[in-house]
C-alpha cells in the first residue's frame, strides 16, 4: 500500500483521511469546475472509528491516509452516514480489509447499502441515539433528505465536532483542509454552488434541521463535511448562509437564459436585458450556448426573477432550453417572477413550451409567453423591451410586499 497520503489532524480524536479529486468535473450533471474531496474521518481513542469511506477509486488513498496513523486493520467500528456512492463504494472493499466488528448506519442507510453492494450484517442506529463507542460519546441525527432519505449526521460529543456528510459541503480539491484556509470568494462561490445544485430542493428540511440542533443546544465547533473543507471557525457564517438561501427572499436580480438558432432569440433577450435594466434591476444574461445548467441555477439562486428563451425546433423547445428548466424544475428554486419568449418560423411550441415548464415550477408569470416570428422588426423589441420593464415592475412591487 502507497504510503504517499498523510492524514491531517482536526481535533483531539479526529484525523481527516478522505481523498482529493483534482480530476472530476460532472458530478451527476452538476460541474465541478474545481474538482471535489470524499471526505472520511478517523476517531482514535480506546478503538479506531472510522466515519465514512470514499469513492471506490480512491480507496487506496483512504487505506494509506489512515495507515499513517494507525494500522487500517485497527478499525473496529465503521459508521456510514450516508450511502451514495462517492461515500460508500469502496465500502465492501474497505470491510473486506480492514474487517471492523461493527458497522453503523441508518435504517434506510442499511437498505441502501444492501441494494447498491449486498452487504448485510450491518447495524442501525436511530434518530437521536447517543452510544459510547471506542471510548468516545456519539449521537446520531437523522436528516432524511439532506441529501438522501438514508443522511445522517454524527456527533462527537468529546471534540464538539458534528460529521455533517453532505450538508456544508462544496466540490472544492484543495490541499488545504479548513475553511479558514481558503479565499472566502471561493468559498462563497463554491458554497452557493453546491447548495443551488445538491440541497435547494430540501430548504424546509434544512431550515427545520437548523432549528432543531439550536433547540437541542448542541455545542458545535467543528463542522466536518463528507466534500469540500472543514470548518473551525466563524461557523455563524455558513449556517446563516443556509437560512438565508433556504428563504429563497427575492432580490433586485434578474437572470435570463435562453439559446438561439439565428439569433432573432438572442435580440429578444438583449431587449427584454435594456428592459429590466431600465426598471433598476440587476441582470446576467446567461446564453446556454456557454452556460453550463449548474452555473444557471447558482445564479437564480440569490435571484427574484427568471425570464427563459426557446426558439422553435421541429415544434419543440430547444433541446438545451428542455436541459436545462428539466434540471431546475427538478431543484424547485421558488419565490420567482418571471416569463417565457421565444422566436419561431411557423408554429411557437418552444416559448409555450417553456411557460409550461415556468407553470410547473411555480414562477409567478408577467403574463402570456411572448413568441415573435422569425427576426423581431423594431415593434417586437419594444415588446421585448416592455416584457423587461413589465418583469422588473413586478419584481419590484413582490420585494415591497415582502413576500
Ligand atoms: Fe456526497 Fe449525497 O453524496
Amino acid at each position: 500500500m502507497s504510503q504517499d497520503f498523510d492524514a491531517v489532524k482536526i481535533s483531539e480524536h479526529v484525523y481527516w483521511v478522505g481523498a482529493i479529486d483534482w480530476d472530476i468535473r460532472d458530478f451527476h450533471g452538476y460541474s465541478t469546475l474545481r474538482g471535489s474531496t470524499y471526505n472520511a474521518y478517523l476517531i482514535v481513542a480506546d478503538d479506531v472509528i472510522l466515519i465514512d469511506t470514499v469513492k471506490r477509486p480512491f480507496k487506496d488513498e483512504l487505506l494509506a491516509r489512515v495507515a499513517s496513523v494507525v494500522d487500517p486493520k485497527k478499525v473496529r467500528y465503521i459508521i456510514s452516514n450516508h450511502s451514495e456512492p462517492d461515500h460508500s463504494s469502496s465500502l465492501p472493499e474497505v470491510i473486506d480489509y480492514v474487517k471492523p466488528e461493527k458497522v453503523f448506519a441508518s435504517k434506510l442507510g442499511l437498505k441502501d447499502l444492501e441494494g447498491y453492494y449486498g452487504k448485510d450484517g450491518i447495524d442501525t442506529v436511530s434518530d437521536a441515539q447517543s452510544m459510547q463507542l471506542g471510548g468516545v460519546n456519539l449521537t446520531f441525527l437523522e436528516t432524511k433528505m439532506i441529501h438522501w432519505p438514508d443522511s445522517m449526521m454524527t456527533y462527537l460529543a468529546d471534540d464538539k465536532l458534528l460529521f455533517s456528510q453532505d450538508g456544508f459541503g462544496m466540490h472544492l480539491a484543495t490541499s488545504e483542509r479548513f475553511a479558514d484556509e481558503i479565499p472566502e470568494a471561493t468559498r462563497d462561490e463554491e458554497n452557493a454552488k453546491y447548495f443551488a445544485n445538491i440541497l435547494l430542493p430540501y430548504k424546509q428540511l434544512i431550515v427545520k434541521l437548523l432549528d432543531r440542533v439550536k433547540a437541542l443546544g448542541i455545542d458545535i465547533q467543528i463542522i466536518a463535511p463528507d466534500h469540500g473543507p472543514i470548518y473551525r471557525k466563524d461557523l455563524d457564517k455558513p449556517i446563516d448562509q443556509y437560512y438565508k438561501w433556504c428563504a429563497q427572499k427575492p432580490t433586485k436580480k434578474a437572470v435570463i437564459t435562453f439559446d438561439t438558432m439565428w439569433g432573432s432569440t438572442e435580440i429578444m433577450a438583449r431587449a427584454i436585458e435594456g428592459g429590466l435594466e431600465s426598471e433598476g434591476i440587476d441582470v446576467i444574461v446567461l446564453p446556454l450556448k456557454s452556460s453550463e445548467r449548474s452555473i444557471v441555477v447558482t445564479e437564480v439562486l440569490e435571484a427574484g426573477a427568471l425570464l427563459v428563451g426557446s426558439p422553435t425546433l421541429n415544434n419543440g423547445i430547444f433541446p438545451t432550453v428542455a436541459d436545462v428548466l428539466t434540471y431546475m424544475r427538478g431543484l424547485k428554486p421558488r419565490n420567482l417572477v418571471g416569463s417565457a419568449f421565444g422566436s419561431y418560423g411557423w408554429s411557437g411550441e418552444g416559448a409555450r413550451q417553456v411557460n409550461d415548464y415556468l407553470t410547473q415550477m411555480k414562477i409567478d408569470l408577467v403574463g402570456d409567453p411572448l413568441n415573435l416570428s422569425f427576426r423581431p422588426d423594431s415593434d417586437g423589441i419594444e415588446q421585448c423591451r416592455q416584457l423587461g420593464v413589465l418583469t422588473g415592475r413586478k419584481l419590484k412591487e413582490v420585494i415591497q410586499s415582502g413576500s
